[in-house]
């Protein structure tokens, strides 16, 4: 058996997510049949404290223990980025700061020679994402975007089935996606915070827009032609980012419409994607960001649930896509490509045009 390529990563923020995808990479691949890659968690970096950078690594104790895998010494805590960004050791970032701080950080990733994985919504607006994409080309870097739903086996399976020649479910006629939470009503909590990126879209709504990426502007007949955007945005009473979307995606070469829908209020319940198609529909529960079955009703037969096995969170499979990308050298992943990024942004820039929302001047790009 070959030895795996073992990526060595660094994880900026000890937030939420932080917590969530380390956990993950530290699960033992083998627990996913995975034999290529593995990871290791060389060091964490939080931007207030070294404390929280200490308590991250102690939150950790148990799994890096069992994570056997593991061939370095201790995780080294930092209580700056800047100083995560000067350790040698540290091959890859992780970013799980909030969407107002992806930009700056990440230019100071690239700058200080490391490949990187950055949460979503990958920056403020598509001006930023594409001056990363062209910084990171120009210094050779693996930059990815986390969008780590497309890398769910059942997904890229579900992606495969509808975009073959066969058409299983016939001619789609129309999707309706909605990723609706009651968020915390706090002007000071990340998502009604404008200072934090705050809004539903930017968080939420954007996976409902990248589900209608993977289905259609990946497929073949559409040659990856953008959509047309039209919207409808509430703002917060609270601070004026978007409380509630309605964005309509057409697809014309197509010949169909894609209602995406997100909101901070009103959750959403049962179905969060359906797919109306000649020959029957899909149903993909909530949550879009990981959803646990997919259930196909052909019309006229019984309806057929297909469940997707996720062991730990489901981090660990854009993880293990990264360190494969960064062992072939290539400096974007054809899963989640820089362009799908920068148009998914363009997409979310116009529903925020069309509902007022600005960040103001952390939309800048660095001079
Ligand atoms: N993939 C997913 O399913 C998923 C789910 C949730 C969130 N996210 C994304 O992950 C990012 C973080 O979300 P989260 O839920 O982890 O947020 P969170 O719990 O609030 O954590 C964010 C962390 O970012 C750091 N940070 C850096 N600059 C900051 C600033 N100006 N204000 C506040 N915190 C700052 C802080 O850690 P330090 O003090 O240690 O630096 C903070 O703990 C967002 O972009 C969000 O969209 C993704």
């Amino acid at each position: 058996m070959t030895t795996p390529f073992n990526l060595k990563w660094g994880i900026l923020a000890t937030g939420r997510i932080s917590h969530i995808f380390t956990k993950d990479i530290l699960m033992p691949p083998s627990t996913r049949q995975v034999t290529d890659v593995s990871h290791t968690f060389v060091a964490v970096a939080s931007s207030s404290s070294i404390d929280k950078a200490h308590q991250f690594i102690k939150d950790f104790e148990a799994d890096l223990k069992v994570a056997q895998y593991q061939t370095t010494g201790a995780v080294r805590p930092y209580g700056s980025y800047a100083d995560l960004l000067a350790d040698k050791d540290v091959e890859v970032v992780y970013v799980g700061s909030p969407h107002s701080d992806h930009y700056k950080t990440c230019l100071a990733a690239l700058r200080a020679g490391k490949h990187i994985l950055c949460e979503k919504a990958f920056t403020l607006n598509a001006a930023q994402t594409e001056h990363l994409c062209a910084l990171a080309k120009e210094k050779k870097l693996f930059l990815m975007e986390a969008q780590w739903t497309r890398f769910f086996p059942s997904i890229l399976d579900l992606q495969t089935q509808l975009n073959s020649p066969q058409m299983p479910f016939g001619r789609i006629y129309r999707t309706f996606a909605d990723f609706s939470i009651q968020a915390p009503a706090s002007a000071a909590h990340r998502l009604y915070d404008p200072k934090q990126g705050g809004g539903a879209l930017l968080d939420l709504g954007v996976y409902p827009i990248l589900w209608c990426f993977i289905l259609f502007y990946r497929n073949p007949e559409n040659t990856l032609t953008p959509p047309s955007v039209t919207a409808s945005v509430v703002n917060s009473p609270l601070t004026g980012v978007d409380e509630q979307d309605t964005v309509v995606l057409k697809w014309d070469k197509l010949g169909f419409q894609s209602t995406c829908c997100t909101s901070l209020v009103g959750r959403t319940e049962e179905w969060a994607l359906i797919l109306y198609g000649e020959k029957g529909n899909v149903y993909i529960p909530h949550p879009l960001s990981r959803p646990s079955s997919y259930t196909v009703h052909m019309h006229g037969e019984a309806h057929v649930k297909h469940q997707i096995h996720i062991p730990g969170q489901g981090m660990h499979w854009e993880a293990d896509a990264v360190a494969r990308s960064i062992s072939k050298g290539e400096l974007e992943n054809p899963i989640m490509p820089h362009q799908e990024s920068i148009e998914i942004m363009k997409v979310m820039d116009k529903v925020r045009k069309i509902g007022n929302v600005s960040y103001g001047e952390l939309e800048d790009l660095e001079k």
